[in-house]
């Protein structure tokens, strides 16, 4: 069979190594790149580290506004798809590429393959949450993560071919973990001892494009005096470039630019506990059985929040000061699969 799989943003990236790694074995693959994440530390290091194979196709669409990043991504995307011909396109996860290629497929009676799909907040202020409503009513193979995420799809009336296989996220931090050990050296680098710094990461639209809230989430940084990292999203550093936000009167913060997806492993696994506002982060720490804060209202991986190993907070200072002191004891339970979420996948084409 031949596939073709869309890719952009540097979650995707993360997603599409251990499934294409297993897809290749049987059948044919040509890879999409929108080009929605360009910068080399949110592109390229993750196709070198995690031997992504060279996209066929780069777009280089860049960003902009949502309308014209997608509209210029459905554009390409419907010529590609006509002189190529496969029998499936597959998306990952819920960003605007995602949008688009199961959009531009669907219209040509392409099967949809979705990977990451029934995963919903209930927040349609969220462009993820149009992105993923869309995407999964017009998908044809549908791969959920989690049982939640199958009783979410049954709840719109979604049920053929339906398959929980697992958490592809949770594939790739197996594989990568003990290489992530053996080979990250950003703790050195960064002078950060093990257990004694808290990770931030924040880049959602309701955090960043909402001034009040990007100020809560400083002020309350401002009152934790222990070390902290923060590999800083480029939307986010533009953000606080933009308002004059002066991120010198955090004490003690390390501000680094994104690092790569083993680095990243490392500074997650050996922290006292993670701030973040990211999918992808809060489902590591819980893998990692690292205490997680969320500053956000919903989180779709409601799994995560059983025992308080991951605390939801928003942008409220006080909320987020009380959630980092809290003394809380994760366990990790097999909800996200057994790390075979790849290979369960390819098997369905056989
Ligand atoms: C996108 C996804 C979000 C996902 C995130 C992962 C959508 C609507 N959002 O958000 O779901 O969680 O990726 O990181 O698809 N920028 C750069 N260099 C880059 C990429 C972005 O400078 O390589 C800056 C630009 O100023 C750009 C801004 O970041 O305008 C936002 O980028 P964009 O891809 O539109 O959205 P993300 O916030 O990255
Ligand atoms: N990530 C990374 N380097 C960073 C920040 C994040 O490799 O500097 C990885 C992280 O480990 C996870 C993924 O990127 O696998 C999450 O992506 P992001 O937070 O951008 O998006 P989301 O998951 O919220 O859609």
């Amino acid at each position: 069979m031949k596939f073709i799989t869309v890719l952009g943003a540097r979650p995707q990236f993360i997603k599409a190594a251990p499934v294409s790694r297993e897809l290749r074995k049987r059948h044919e693959e040509l890879i999409i790149h929108t080009g929605q994440h360009y910068d080399k530390n949110m592109s390229d290091i993750f196709f070198d580290e995690l031997h992504i194979p060279k996209p066929d196709y780069h777009l280089g669409i860049g960003s902009s506004s949502h309308g014209k990043q997608t509209g210029e991504m459905l554009s390409q995307i419907e010529e590609i798809l006509l002189n190529e011909g496969p029998d499936y396109v597959l998306v990952y996860g819920d960003t605007n590429s995602t949008l688009a290629g199961s959009l531009s497929a669907a219209k040509l009676h392409i099967p949809v393959v979705h990977v990451e799909a029934g995963l919903r907040s209930f927040n349609k202020k969220m462009p993820e949450e149009i992105n993923r409503i869309m995407t999964d009513h017009v998908s044809d193979y549908l791969f959920c993560p989690t049982d939640t995420a199958v009783q979410n799809l049954t709840n719109e009336s979604i049920t053929d071919h339906v398959y929980n296989i697992g958490d592809v996220m949770y594939d790739a931090v197996e594989y990568n973990r003990k290489l992530a050990e053996d080979k990250s050296d950003v703790l050195n680098v960064h002078g950060l001892t093990s257990k004694e710094y808290y990770l931030i990461t924040v880049h959602r639209a309701e955090n960043t494009d909402v001034k009040e809230n990007i100020e809560e989430i400083l002020n309350a940084f401002k009152e934790i005096p222990e070390p902290k990292v923060w590999p800083i999203h480029p939307r986010t550093r533009h953000v606080i470039e933009k308002l004059g936000l002066n991120l010198d009167e955090i004490p003690n913060l390390h501000v680094i630019e994104p690092v790569g997806y083993l680095d990243m492993l490392t500074l997650e696994s050996h922290a006292i506990k993670v701030l973040t506002d990211s999918g992808g982060v809060q489902k590591e720490a819980y893998f990692m059985k690292v205490p997680c804060v969320t500053m956000r209202e919903q989180t779709e991986w409601v799994e995560t929040l059983e025992s308080d190993a991951n605390i939801l907070v928003g942008t409220d200072k006080e909320k987020i000061l009380n959630a980092v002191k809290k003394d809380v004891y994760p366990e990790y339970k097999t909800i996200f699969g057994d790390g075979d979420a790849s290979s369960k996948i390819v098997a369905t084409f056989e």
